[in-house]
């Protein structure tokens, strides 16, 4: 007799690596494998993913944990996939090969086309379409980079001949053997083509980058019939029924469907999004709007602050800078003092995000003295993550609108306790941390499996959501101010347009 498979297998293919996990109907993790992935940086402030190498993992991953879970194919009712945002693929629809490496998030070669469009006045229309602004870290200008700087790319694209995708779309064409060109709604909503009001592609977005519409996938509800994956990836065929950027995966992850939930993941970078229910707010302070999840085509939308670099930091002092061993030693570091003794670290490696939006900005180390050790520096690369949180709150709350009573945390960064207290204190709001902080992957496992029944409904998701510990805030007012007006400043000296 067949047995009802019960398990989901999630794809995520994130900046720096990418994992599979089997997750059973009750949410929780069976078996994880991962790989780390290899970035190319050609040039200054330019970042870039080898397609191939991103396909080869994830399907070594996958096979892996589904291994290791001790499963076949036949116990996987599902497989959702969420990716890293914005990362621009473009693809020959015959053979699906990459004509280029992926250009990442990060990728800030465009930043002269982006203050070209700004000085020619285009960010309203992109704003009041897209809910976001004119930076390089969106997909339309990178895409228009690869269309201009690759030979024959652009009437190639035009004859219907290639495909853009983000990682989602790209992963999705391989697993479905080529058959199916398609994205989710909250990917989409990442490329400055989308329309989020209208929930499809834009023509005057499209003519202001010069983008072929040829090009685009179709756009899908998140949790939806995307294709059936070829029998050869894991033995049999499989649906592939859940999709999302990993930032709304994890928002779905830790279940955040009310109006005034917010949740902040330290991955690579840190991205923080309230919900704000079915009508999109535009924010007054330089925070994006975005599609958050699209379910039965009725979209429920977020107000996000994004930040490039986080867990970046910690990953440049372990591979760059080598002082320390690996990432569980900054959490000793940090613990070994009483304080960074006014040291800060303005880790704008790739330009500074929300709110700053200044893709010139470098980064920076400030108020070193002959006493200052590794330790102050690990310390302060830990506290600059807590600081640039507080600036995402800050602007939430000059947003007005439903303000958070805590805040829901994961990703890699969050085991760190000395993080968390440090996080709470910053904020002056409780931090919450759930049992599964893998969340991004558990966002899109959900996704996948309450399109085939493994889960329910939304609400016994929500249910399934387990705090694993709360973190109040216990720091003193007056040193809180200090902390904090000392970050402003730092980060005032290396904003590039601050004289
Ligand atoms: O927008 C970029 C974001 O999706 C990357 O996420 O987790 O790879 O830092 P992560």
């Amino acid at each position: 007799m067949a047995v009802t498979p019960v398990h989901v297998l999630a794809i995520d293919q994130g900046t720096t690596s990418t994992r599979a996990i089997v997750f059973d109907r009750d949410g929780l993790p069976v078996a994880t494998a991962q790989r780390e992935l290899r970035q190319f940086y050609p040039h200054d402030g330019w970042v870039e993913h080898d397609l191939e190498d991103i396909w080869r993992d994830t399907t070594v991953v996958c096979r892996t944990a589904l291994e290791d879970a001790g499963l076949t194919a036949s116990a996987i009712s599902a497989i959702g996939i969420t990716n890293q945002r914005e990362t621009t693929a473009l693809w020959d629809r015959r053979t699906g090969e990459p004509l280029h490496n992926a250009i990442v998030w990060q990728d800030r070669r465009t930043a002269e086309v982006c203050r070209r469009l700004h000085g020619d006045g285009a960010e309203p229309l992109v704003a009041e379409r897209t809910g976001l602004l004119i930076d390089p870290y969106f997909s339309a200008t990178k895409l228009g980079w690869l269309l201009d700087h690759l030979p024959g790319a652009r009437q190639r694209a035009e004859r219907g001949e290639l495909c853009f995708g983000t990682i989602d779309s790209f992963l999705l064409f391989r697993l479905t053997g080529g058959k199916v060109h398609a994205t989710d709604a909250s990917n989409a909503s990442r490329t400055l083509l989308f329309d989020i009001h209208k929930q499809d592609w834009d023509d005057d977005l499209l003519r202001l980058f010069d983008i072929p519409r040829a090009l685009l996938p179709e756009v899908k509800d998140n949790s939806a019939l995307f294709g059936t994956s070829e029998p050869e990836f894991l033995g049999a065929p499989l649906p592939i029924t859940g999709m999302a950027g990993d930032q709304q995966a994890a928002t779905v992850g830790q279940a955040c469907f009310e109006p005034g939930m917010i949740k902040s993941t330290y991955g690579t970078g840190c991205f923080a999004l309230l919900n704000v229910g079915d009508k999109p707010v535009s924010s007054a302070n330089r925070l994006l709007t975005t599609t958050a999840y699209r379910l039965n085509g009725k979209p429920t939308y977020a107000v996000e602050g994004s930040i490039f670099v986080a867990g970046a930091a910690v990953q440049w002092l372990r591979d760059g800078l080598r002082v320390i061993g690996d990432a569980a030693a900054s959490e000793r570091h940090a613990n070994d003092l009483p304080d960074t003794q006014g040291v800060y670290m303005v880790p704008a490696f790739t330009g500074l995000g929300a709110p700053h939006w200044d893709p010139d900005a470098r980064g920076a180390l400030l108020g070193l003295t002959r006493d200052t050790g590794v330790s102050h520096i690990v310390r302060a690369a830990l506290e600059a993550v807590c600081y640039q949180t507080r600036d995402l709150m800050e602007c939430m709350a000059a947003d007005g609108g439903t303000q958070p009573s805590a805040l829901r945390v994961d990703g890699g960064m969050v085991r760190n306790d000395w993080l968390m207290q440090f996080l709470a204190d910053i904020l002056e709001l409780p931090v919450e941390r759930p049992i599964v902080t893998e969340t991004t992957a558990l966002g899109a496992a959900y996704l996948a499996g309450l399109h085939t029944g493994v889960y329910a409904s939304l609400d016994s998701v929500a249910a399934a959501w387990h705090r694993e510990r709360l973190f109040e805030p216990a720091m003193v007012p007056a040193d809180r101010t200090r902390l904090y007006e000392g970050w402003r400043r730092a980060v005032r000296r290396v904003r590039s347009d601050v004289a």
